[in-house]
This record gives C-alpha cells, sequence and structure tokens, in this order.
C-alpha cells in the first residue's frame, strides 16, 4: 500500500496522465518483506583513500547473503546497492576518487537501490582539512538524495576509531526495505558491545516491548511490527481507547494495558504492571502524543500544558521511573522516544509540539550516556509526513503539498516509522545511542 496519488501514478492510467502533464511520478517503495533476500540484487563497493572498513562491509554483505560486484561495469549487471567505504579520506584532494567511484556506480542503480557513504566523524581531527573532506561528504550524500529518483536513497554512517563492531546492524537496516522512507540522514555509531548471532527474522525474539499509544496510527503498526519480529508487546492506551487497544493486543498476540500515562501513579503502575507480569522490560516505546494547534498568540494554559504533559513530561517521568526500578530495566534495553520533524523545522500553529517534540531530542542526548553505562540506548525518531487518520483529516491542498515535499515524493507510511522503531529496538543495534533518525523520505523541511 502506498499513499492514493502513489498509486494513482503507477497504475496504467495513471502512468500516461502524469507523464502528459509533467507531474511527478512517485515510486512504490521497496519495503521489508519477512523471508525475502535483504537486497534485490548485487551491491558494490568502492573506496576513496586508504579506507579501514571495505573488509567488515564485505563480511557483512556475505553474512547476509549479498554477492558484490567486482566493479561497475557499464553494460554489466545493475547493482542495487553502491557503498563507498570513506575512512581513507584525509584531504579534499581525496573527494575526487570519491566522485570517480560513485558517478557511474549511481548511474547504474536499480530502482529503490541504495547508497551508504561511511566515514570518519568530522570532528574526530585535529586537521582542519581532514574535517573538511569528511564533511563534504555530508554535503555529498543530502546531495545524492535529491537527485536520485525511483525511489533510490542514500545515507551516511558515522564510524568512529572503534566502533566498527557496531556496523553490522545499521548496514543492514540501511540497504533492506526497512529503511523504505529514510533517506538524506547522517547517523554517527558509537562503540559498543554488539552480541553474536542475532536471528534476522525474529529479532526481538524473547524481548518484552512496551508501546504507548497503540491503539491507533503509528503506535498500532508500531506493536504490529515488534510482534512480528517477535517481542511480546505491551500495548499501551488511554481507557477510553480501550476497545481498540484491546482489538490490536488480541491481533498480536500481545497484552492490552490500560493507561493515561500522564496520570500522577502511571509511571509507578507501569513499573508494577511490568514487575509482576512479565519480571522486567526489555524495550520502551514511547510514542502516544497529541497536537492541539493553535497560533501561540491564541494558545491558552490548556493547550500549552496538554501537549507538554503527554509528549515530553511523561516520557521522562517514565524513563526515570524504569531507570530507578531495581532491575526492571534489563542491561541491554532499547529506549526510542518518538519526536517529530516539527520538533527539528518548527512548523506554523505548533510552538506547543515543536517545543515538547524538540525537548524529547535534548533529553535522548543527555540520557545517552547513562544508558550506554548500562549497555542500553536511548534514541529518538522523528518522523515526516506519514499517512494517518490525524493527516487524511487535512485540507486536501495541504495535504497534497505537505506529503509531495520531500525527496521519495510522498507520504510515508506508519510502518515505516514502525520498521526504523523495531530496528533501533534490537540488540544488535547497541552502537546506536543518543541519535535522531528522521522518517521522512529527505524532507524538505529542516534539512
Ligand atoms: N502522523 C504523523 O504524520 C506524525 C508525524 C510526526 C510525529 N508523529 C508522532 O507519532 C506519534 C503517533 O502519532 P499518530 O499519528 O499515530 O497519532 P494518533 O493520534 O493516531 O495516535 C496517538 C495515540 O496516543 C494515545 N494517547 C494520547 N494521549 C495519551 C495518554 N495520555 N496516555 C496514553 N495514550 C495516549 C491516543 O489515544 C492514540 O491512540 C505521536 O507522538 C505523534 O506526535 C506523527
Amino acid at each position: 500500500m502506498a499513499d492514493w496519488y502513489t498509486n494513482f501514478a503507477n497504475s496504467g492510467v495513471g502512468t500516461t496522465i502524469t507523464k502528459q502533464l509533467g507531474l511527478p511520478r512517485p515510486a512504490v517503495l521497496r519495503r521489508y518483506e519477512p523471508g525475502g533476500p535483504l537486497l534485490p540484487g548485487p551491491a558494490v563497493i568502492g573506496t576513496a583513500g586508504d579506507g579501514r572498513l571495505r573488509d567488515a562491509l564485505a563480511r557483512v554483505l556475505a553474512g547476509a547473503d549479498v554477492s558484490v560486484l567486482p566493479a561497475v561495469d557499464p553494460d554489466g549487471e545493475k547493482p542495487a546497492a553502491v557503498l563507498l567505504d570513506g575512512t581513507g579520506i584525509t584531504g579534499p584532494g581525496q573527494l575526487a576518487a570519491a566522485h570517480d567511484f560513485l558517478a557511474p556506480a549511481v548511474k547504474r542503480l536499480r530502482p529503490s537501490g541504495r547508497v551508504l557513504i561511511l566515514a570518519d566523524p568530522p570532528a574526530a581531527t585535529g586537521s582542519p582539512a581532514t574535517a573538511a573532506a569528511r564533511q563534504a561528504l555530508d554535503g555529498l550524500v543530502r546531495s545524492i538524495g535529491k537527485e536520485l529518483l525511483n525511489g533510490s536513497t542514500a545515507n551516511l554512517v558515522l564510524v568512529p576509531e572503534g566502533a566498527e563492531a557496531a556496523l553490522a546492524s545499521p548496514v543492514r537496516f540501511f540497504l533492506s526495505g526497512r529503511s523504505a522512507y529514510v533517506d538524506g540522514q547522517v547517523l554517527t555509531l558509537s562503540a559498543a558491545g554488539v552480541p553474536a548471532g542475532e536471528d534476522d527474522e525474529r529479532p526481538l525474539a524473547g524481548r518484552v516491548a512496551v508501546v504507548t499509544g497503540a491503539a491507533r496510527g503509528i503506535g498500532a503498526a508500531i506493536a504490529r511490527v515488534m510482534a512480528r519480529d517477535g517481542a511480546h508487546v505491551v500495548a499501551v492506551d488511554v481507557p477510553a481507547a480501550g476497545e481498540s487497544l484491546a482489538g490490536v493486543a488480541n491481533e498480536i498476540g500481545g497484552t492490552a494495558f490500560q493507561l493515561d500515562i500522564t496520570a500522577a501513579d502511571a509511571p509507578a503502575r507501569l513499573v508494577e504492571h511490568l514487575r509482576e507480569r512479565h519480571g522486567g522490560v526489555d524495550v520502551v516505546v514511547h510514542n502516544a502524543g497529541i497536537t492541539r494547534d493553535k497560533l501561540l498568540v491564541n494558545m491558552d494554559a490548556a493547550r500549552w500544558n496538554s501537549v507538554m504533559a503527554v509528549n515530553l513530561q511523561a516520557q521522562l517521568d517514565i524513563t526515570e521511573a524504569l531507570l530507578a526500578a531495581d532491575g526492571l530495566l534489563r542491561p541491554d534495553a532499547r529506549i526510542v522516544c518518538v519526536s517529530s520533524q516539527s520538533g527539528i523545522a518548527g512548523n506554523r500553529g505548533q510552538t506547543n509540539y515543536a517545543a515538547s517534540k524538540a525537548g524529547i531530542i535534548g533529553m535522548v542526548r543527555v540520557w545517552a550516556p547513562t544508558f550506554a553505562e548500562r549497555g542500553a540506548t536511548i534514541n529518538a525518531v522523528a518522523p515526516g509526513f506519514i499517512v494517518t487518520e490525524m493527516t487524511a483529516k487535512m485540507p486536501f491542498g495541504t495535504r497534497e503539498v505537505g506529503s509531495r515535499i520531500n525527496s521519495l515524493q510522498q507520504g510515508g507510511l506508519p510502518v515505516d516509522v514502525a520498521e526504523t522503531i523495531a530496528w533501533l529496538s534490537q540488540r544488535g543495534s547497541a552502537g546506536v545511542n543518543g541519535q535522531v533518525v528522521r522518517v521522512c523520505g529527505q524532507s524538505f523541511l529542516g534539512a
């Protein structure tokens, strides 16, 4: 399923009409299918300078049964992914090698292909020339993302010295259909102990995962994807949503737990529930969120306070309670906080919402080292325009413009947000901590 316009533009009559009128023709994105291959074709790996990750990359691809082309052949098989190890780049002169590899390779990239560049963090050097060259890759990747057609994406992973062991999970994510709507992103890894031998089909097997706001929309999609990946999901929502919450929980074999996360006793009740029923918790997804839009000058205290209470204060209070509850939060726990593009770019009529969603980013960054000490992680996911009941109610023009102003020319689906959250929840994603991953199709807002 895609949005209505993408479906129309890819139908027989729609293709003809959009071509004749010169209208955008968004691609049907390649999304994850359990049991399917990681990539629908071979990859090609290039280096610029004397990179240190080529072998590690080759091992990740071999482990995922992805074949690697020896080189790009203008008449040969087309790559489904183009990977560049840019860790050898020490000055602007070597960027030409990146260009020399990428230009012909990207030209041959298949539809829904992937461009993934690996590099050292620009700040991890005392040399201005080296930092300049590394930072240049950021602009390069973002521009490639904007040039690619046919549902392809381009992303950058910064790998500091010592974080090489954490590489496999992000590489697999960015190549797979799980990252269909993640485009133009820059992720910085940190060194972390990564467990070996995770089950690729059910990476969350045996994990207990709490998802707030799970009765509908993005939360219900998160609950479904986490259950598909093997987790036992504790689906949380307000009592008023009890019926649909029970529906979601029954469908996925999870547990429904009615809770208003803003209630004074909500953290204590959740802690008690998890201790009694499950003895602990592995994953917490803070997804519940509300909007109460008004221009700042017209915004009353109730609108401001309610949005802050649900979107920000409840995430802080519940996370604090989980950390304080002795032994409850398992050592390799994963916390994922749902932020928003509004929290990065700001949005007219959403001072309260954008402030709450930006606050989440601040919270995650400062909490990350505390979580790392326990072998755990905390990250934020910032969705862009996602096709939900909420966005379906927007006026037609606003909705159409809002959903097209990104490199993929379409709105994302709740499952796209869910796949990213499920990936961050994997044990293998131990090296992704304190990061903000936008699921926005490389939105032009706040980029
Ligand atoms: N839809 C989008 O395009 C979009 C974009 C960016 C961010 N987001 C964020 O994604 C998250 C999910 O959004 P959605 O579109 O699915 O929203 P939604 O309104 O469809 O669902 C939100 C759920 O949270 C629940 N909830 C609200 N207050 C609660 C409380 N006090 N206690 C427990 N549950 C509560 C609601 O009952 C509802 O089931 C939100 O945090 C939202 O801000 C959405």
